[in-house]
């Protein structure tokens, strides 16, 4: 029997079965997944044991992988897994969660924010791909939410108004917002604020889509308080109930999604348990806007 999809949510996520995806796949295999991608925009397998190598050669067959540097503020020397992998984990090296008040767990509660990944990055993801390898049930859940829909829901003078807007996102504006606001200057650097266009269009379905994220901070030529307001208006909307799907984790769920198309965010849950989670990130193909030099 080949790959089965059953749609989780009346807008969009699938849940694929009929498929080993630790081992390597046929292009005709592939092909079915990058096709769910499109349609579903947030895939959800169970039962897959990946090690690491295994999630990361799984990956490349949807693209090169984005590197995980400069997307926060853990030293290379404390680093837990190799640069292809993202450590979403709330854990040290030594596998034991860090302190309440440890700088790279403060950071890292940025993720409890809607967002989309590395929309701080000029060239910002296309899919990204987690694996549960420890997890914590009944909380720490991670919701989706479908901004095709809600940018299809628009009134059409909103959607007019939002066509060519631009906006600058950084690490810097999200954390901000959780009052983490304590920057060492190379950081200031590595977080330099990338400009994004707000609606994007799918390159495969031609569907439009918004991007928003935390990470966004202003829109340009907008006053920025004025911008916050409007970004967070949009945000409101689109992440109603109506929008949202919650995924309950079992271990050695891998959940891939595809961060032009939706938006997500961790729920919080008792730190003092092991929450193992390893993200491998597909780089996208281009920038959405033309960035501009700073004077
Ligand atoms: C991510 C992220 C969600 C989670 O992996 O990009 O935001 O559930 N994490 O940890
Ligand atoms: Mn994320």
């Amino acid at each position: 029997m080949g790959i089965q999809i059953r749609q989780l949510h009346p807008l969009f996520v699938g849940e694929v079965s009929g498929i080993d995806i630790t081992k390597p796949l046929t292009k005709e295999q592939a092909a079915a997944i990058d096709a769910g991608m499109d349609r579903y925009a947030v895939l959800v397998f169970h039962d897959q044991p990946f090690t690491d190598e295994e999630q990361v050669a799984y990956s490349r067959n949807f693209g090169e992988i984005e590197r995980a540097v400069g997307s926060n503020v853990t030293a290379e020397k404390d680093r837990r897994l190799s640069a292809d992998l993202a450590d979403v984990s709330n854990l040290d090296k030594d596998h034991k969660p860090l302190a309440r008040d440890d700088r790279r767990r403060m950071f890292n509660l940025g993720n409890q924010l809607w967002h989309s990944d590395s929309s701080f990055r000029a060239v910002p993801a296309k899919y990204s791909l987690l694996s549960g390898r420890q997890v914590t049930v009944g909380e720490g859940n991670t919701e989706f939410a479908d901004m095709r829909a809600a940018y299809d829901d628009l009134d059409a003078k909103t959607k007019a108004e939002i066509e060519d807007l631009i906006c600058e996102h950084s690490l810097i504006y999200s954390r901000g917002t959780l009052g983490f606001s304590e920057f060492t200057p190379e950081e200031k650097v590595m977080f330099t604020p990338v400009r994004q266009r707000l609606v994007r269009t799918h390159p495969v379905t031609g569907r439009k889509s918004l991007f928003l994220s935390s990470h966004i901070g202003t829109i340009v030529g907008w006053p920025m308080p004025e911008a916050r307001a409007f970004i967070r208006d949009l945000t409101e909307h689109a992440t109603q109930p109506k929008y949202v799907y919650s995924h309950g984790w079992k271990q050695y769920d891998l959940v891939m999604w595809d961060n032009r198309q939706t938006m997500h965010r961790v729920r919080s849950f008792d730190n003092t348990k092991i929450r193992d989670m390893r993200r491998t990130t597909i780089a996208g193909t281009g920038p959405t806007v033309e960035q501009v030099k700073a004077a």
